[in-house]
């Protein structure tokens, strides 16, 4: 069997770098989609890193808000790699946090369209190759604030519980040609983007964790390659809590 090519989007950030990083342990041709605002020499820098940890992960530039960008994305993928995608984690996501009567339309849109929009754009590009296979991965990184809600997150809260229908819904369409999509819902990892809460917010939210801490980003990767292993073909349409036990539901 070839290796399977995997395309992680936000791959050079805080959860995706340990994406990356796990499925490379368990022998998968890896490439970080990046986006950086256009900062080339960032990725290449991040790769460096990686590769001087021993990681050998390839780089894609794509905007995953762009139907375009993400098309010469996936293309570029595709030459790196040297075959289609089989592995693909819709990763990539911001916050823009603040109560909802603070909250612009431009809060709303930009994370409704980074986090929600995305699914559609890259999992077009990648789904029909995956159905000829006969064999696909997707995972859509979601969180515990789609399940129990976030003050000051409504714009993020309504993206990522709307990427669990989309999980579902595409799940069931593509189950019977050996592709399989779930969702990994993580709650708080310590990555730059939790790292931007004020501390005492995020002092309070650990009091809310049965485990006492926050996540490490290693915790996520595992549980993102045990569901894009060749074997976990009977999982599909699932939504993976990796919380601390933040909420059981
Ligand atoms: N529940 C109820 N009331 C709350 C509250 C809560 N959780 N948090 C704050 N309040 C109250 C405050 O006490 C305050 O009340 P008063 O006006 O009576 O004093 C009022 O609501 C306004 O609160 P703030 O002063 O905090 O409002 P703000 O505009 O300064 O800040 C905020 C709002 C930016 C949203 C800030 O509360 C915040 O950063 N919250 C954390 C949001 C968060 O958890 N983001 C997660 C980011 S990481 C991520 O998203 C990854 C993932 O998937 C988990």
């Amino acid at each position: 069997m070839s290796q399977r090519i995997a395309l992680v989007t936000g791959g050079t950030g805080g959860l995706g770098t340990a994406i990356c990083r796990a499925l490379a342990d368990e022998g998968v041709r890896v490439v970080a989609g990046y986006n950086s605002g256009g900062n080339h020499d960032r990725a290449l820098a991040w790769q460096a890193e990686q590769q001087a940890a021993g990681y050998d992960i390839l780089v894609a530039y794509g905007d995953v808000t762009d139907e375009a960008s993400c098309a010469a994305c996936v293309e570029r993928v595709e030459e790196l790699a040297g075959g289609s995608v089989d592995i693909l984690v819709n990763n990539a996501g911001i916050t823009r946090d603040g109560t909802f009567r603070k909250m612009s339309w431009q809060q709303w849109d930009e994370v409704l369209t980074a986090n929600l929009d995305s699914m559609f754009h890259m999992t077009r590009l990648v789904i029909n190759p995956m159905l000829e296979k006969g064999f696909g991965r997707i995972v859509n990184i979601s969180s515990v604030n789609a399940q129990k809600g976030q003050f000051g997150q409504c714009n993020y809260s309504a993206a990522k519980a709307g990427i669990h229908g989309f999980t579902k819904a595409l799940a069931q369409e593509v189950a019977a040609k050996g592709v399989t999509v779930n969702t990994v819902s993580p709650g708080y990892v310590l990555t730059p983007m939790v790292e931007k809460i004020p501390q005492e917010i995020r002092d309070k939210i650990i009091r809310q964790i049965p485990v006492g801490r926050m996540g490490r980003p290693a915790e996520i990767g595992r549980a993102v390659a045990f569901l894009c292993s060749d074997d976990c073909g009977y999982v599909t349409g699932s939504d993976f809590s990796t919380n601390g036990g933040q909420h059981m539901h």
